[in-house]
């Protein structure tokens, strides 16, 4: 007998689904039979994905708490939510600058969407998976979080706020049967990052490749398979925790 695990019978909202990560959870979401939801900013993104993968496209801005508590309402329940919605910085990692040559004006952007952005969707979908006496929550952070990164302090700091949040909610959920837990990611090749793997000379890219046990960037259906599990039935008995999802490119402690 194969063994399976299944999501039919609940509504997952997967945010910033209209590319990359996102996209590759809610595709995997909507083969082990979940009722995906595919959140994106971008209206055109979330309605492409939900018409390819028979879906329902959401398009709000995770920032606005006004737009999430509105949009997440209309869904009426939604059992597992995955705040994948992310702000890394500009396409290609750039990275943001050292920290003492940066401003609060820079570091907004990035607590407003992987810090904020949770806090508004948990927010608004927590009351009814208490309800229910079931839920799920699943945020993408990133391995910088725990490892930190020269010229990403905003980026680290609200990724690694996000991670506070899973154990804090964690706490509170348990005993309602809601599980909370953060699955940090290292590089991962996606749209945000393909100027770096496109070209077989980058060396930056060939330099950090050196860096991964596993020499490849991580793909998004790395992330999805994971995010499966964590949202299954078969999860239960997880909660608060941070997964490591990175090639090898450090071990947890
Ligand atoms: N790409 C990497 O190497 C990497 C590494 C570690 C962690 N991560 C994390 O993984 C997640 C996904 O990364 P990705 O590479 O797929 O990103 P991406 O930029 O390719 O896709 C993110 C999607 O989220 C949407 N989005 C952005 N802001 C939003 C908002 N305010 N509200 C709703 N949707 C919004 C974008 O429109 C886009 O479609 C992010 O949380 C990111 O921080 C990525």
């Amino acid at each position: 007998m194969a063994y399976e695990l299944d999501l039919g019978g609940r509504r997952a909202l997967i945010t910033g689904a209209g590319q990359g990560v996102g996209r590759g959870i809610a595709e995997a979401f909507a083969t082990a039979g979940a009722d995906v939801v595919v959140n994106d900013l971008r209206p055109e993104r979330a309605e492409q994905v939900a018409h390819e993968i028979g879906a329902t496209p959401s398009a709000f801005d995770v920032t606005e708490y006004a737009d999430v508590t509105a949009a997440i309402t209309k869904l009426d329940g939604v059992d597992i939510l995955v705040n994948n919605a992310g702000n890394a910085g500009s396409e290609g990692f750039g990275g943001l600058g050292r920290f003492v040559d940066t401003s609060p004006a820079d570091w907004e952007p990035f607590l407003r969407v992987n810090l904020y952005g949770v806090l508004h969707c948990a927010h608004a979908v927590l009351p009814g998976m208490i309800d229910r006496g079931w839920g799920r929550i699943v945020t993408i952070s990133s391995d910088s979080a725990r490892t930190g990164e020269a010229n990403m302090a905003a980026y680290a700091a609200s990724k690694a706020g996000a991670a506070g949040l899973t154990r804090a909610l964690a706490a509170e959920g348990g005993r309602y049967g809601v599980t909370v837990n953060t699955i940090a990611l290292g590089t991962m090749r996606t749209e945000a990052t393909e100027a770096l793997w496109s070209d077989p000379d980058n060396a930056h890219a060939k330099s950090l490749m050196k860096r991964y046990t596993i020499r490849r960037p991580g793909l998004p259906s790395d992330a999805a398979a994971l995010s499966v599990f964590l949202a299954s039935e078969q999860a239960s008995w997880i909660t608060g925790q941070t997964y490591p999802v990175n090639g090898g490119i450090s071990f947890a402690q």
